[in-house]
């Protein structure tokens, strides 16, 4: 028996992977962090399985409820919104479950973070504007913040920064943010990216909070950094005519070469 932890993707049912979605259907437990993940991902769950909505329990019922479907035998596959490498609370359940001696897996999810940017149509690392994607948050209630892990040491780098868990500290934010980008600096305010009522609010440090729709306090992304510009950048090497590529040699190549390979 195993808890298969599984990154359910931002909110889109079909931004779930195949992996994920194979290993639910195989689960006759799944258990789900009801705020975030999407009640259509829950169809994939075969016929008489336990569904429970994890989103008002404690951590101790939640171990419960593995501890007693490891005892029954039965795999679980355990939910929870966009990747589980940031903010999933994934680390606190496998610990606990490391030392009951009950196995886990982890399948990977689409992160938030990703779902903005193909909202924005961005790239978030265009060349000679920013290399770095920097993911991070601001304080809340339940988490406080290592002490060098603060917006202002991030904005000094220039990179882009993804700031999770903040839309409503979007005047902090701001306030942080300004002396090292600039007032004119590009951000967006991407609201439930990939969901049916997704919103997208572009402006810079010195006119978002003007631009921002109140009801907007939660479920959000701010993406910040000339990046996002998405124009006055280089192009990169890559594809550029005389780039010696690694695996094709220029002059190993014929003109239908690079036809075939796209990517790389
Ligand atoms: C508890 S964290 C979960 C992050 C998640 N593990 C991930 O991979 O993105 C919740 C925060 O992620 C961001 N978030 C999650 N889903 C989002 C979405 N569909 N659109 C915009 N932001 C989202 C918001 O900043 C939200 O406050």
């Amino acid at each position: 028996m195993t808890v298969h932890f599984i990154g359910a993707g931002p909110g889109a049912p079909d931004l779930l992977t195949l992996r994920g979605r194979d290993i639910i259907a195989a689960c006759p437990v799944c258990l789900y962090a009801g705020s975030l993940v999407p009640e259509a991902i829950l169809q994939h769950c075969p016929d008489g399985a336990e569904v429970v909505n994890t989103a008002a329990m404690s951590l101790d019922d939640i171990i419960e409820a593995m501890r007693a479907a490891h005892a029954d035998g039965k795999d679980v596959a355990r939910l929870h919104s966009g990747d589980l490498s940031v903010w999933s609370a994934m680390g606190e359940q496998m610990r606990r479950l490391r030392d009951a001696g009950i196995p886990v897996s982890v399948t990977p999810g689409v992160p938030s973070f990703a779902a903005a940017a193909a909202a924005l149509g961005s790239e978030l690392t265009l060349p000679g504007l920013a290399q770095s994607v920097v993911l991070t948050r601001t304080p809340g209630r339940a988490s406080s913040m290592p002490a060098g892990e603060t917006l202002t040491n991030f904005a000094a780098t220039g990179a882009t920064l993804a700031i999770h868990l903040s839309a409503q500290n979007l005047s902090q934010v701001i306030a942080d943010l300004s002396p090292a980008y600039g007032p004119e600096c590009p951000v967006a305010v991407v609201y439930r990216a990939s969901w049916p009522d997704e919103q997208i609010i572009r402006g810079t440090l010195s006119d978002i909070v003007d631009k921002m729709d109140d009801g907007i306090s939660r479920t959000a992304l701010i993406l910040v950094g000339p990046a996002l510009r998405g124009e006055g950048f280089d192009e990169s090497c890559l594809y550029a005519a005389d780039y010696d590529r690694r695996y094709r040699p220029q002059s190993a190549q014929s003109p239908w070469a690079s036809w075939s390979h796209g990517d790389d």
